[in-house]
């Protein structure tokens, strides 16, 4: 039977600006529960069940009807956790590849900052913001409740989770104070290395 991941790090390794608590309820209740009703979904289609849920969001058009919302909310939910985990990690320098990238085309970090602390803020109600390439131009996207860029043919370098399950127990309804701790915990080292898979096959093709 096949398992959630672990997180790949200690509950309380973004402390403070993640706290431990959060992150368990996030990862082994939320994240379980996207997991279980996921594998549930496509539990009578064994061509899904084969199959990775990123090539499974890739192409929706390709899911029966009756599972497609359960695919696009659970799938998505499992997918963009997954990915999200990733990205998270202390003290780690903005450098790299993808930093000249950025302050090519916002000029400084402070403006890319900006614009993504305000896109995440601009979130109605439950939703992620990303850094992605879309037809190879970095730019900044939301997504509304657990739909993921993967479908819209974008490739994610940097996620943030703005559901208030992500930060309530510790910024209640502060959700600026989470985003501006969320700087801190950004692992450049990993949203660089996305950014050089992309150009590393951009060369092969
Ligand atoms: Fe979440």
């Amino acid at each position: 039977m096949k398992q959630l991941e672990n997180l790949p790090y200690a509950y309380n390794a973004l402390e403070p600006y993640i706290d431990e608590q959060t992150m368990r309820l996030h990862h082994d209740k939320h994240h379980q529960t996207y997991f279980d009703k996921f594998l549930a979904a496509i539990e009578n289609y064994p061509e899904l069940k084969n199959e990775n849920v990123k090539e499974i969001l890739r192409h929706l058009n390709k899911i029966p009807s009756e599972i497609k919302t359960a695919v696009v909310n659970h799938g998505g939910g499992y997918y963009n956790h997954n990915f999200f985990w990733t990205i998270l990690k202390k003290d780690v320098k903005f450098e790299g590849e993808i930093s000249k990238e950025i302050l090519k085309k916002w000029g400084s970090f402070d403006k890319f900052k900006e614009e993504f602390k305000n896109n995440a803020l601009g979130v109605f109600g439950s939703g992620w913001t990303w850094l992605v390439l879309d037809k190879n131009e970095l730019k900044i996207v939301k997504t509304a409740n657990q739909d993921s860029v993967i479908s819209l043919n974008m490739i994610p370098l940097l996620t943030i989770d703005v559901w208030e399950h992500a930060y309530y127990l510790k910024y209640q309804n502060k959700r600026m104070d989470y985003v501006e701790a969320f700087f801190n915990v950004i692992n450049w080292k990993k949203v660089n290395e996305y950014y050089l898979e992309v150009r590393k096959n951009d060369k092969n093709k």
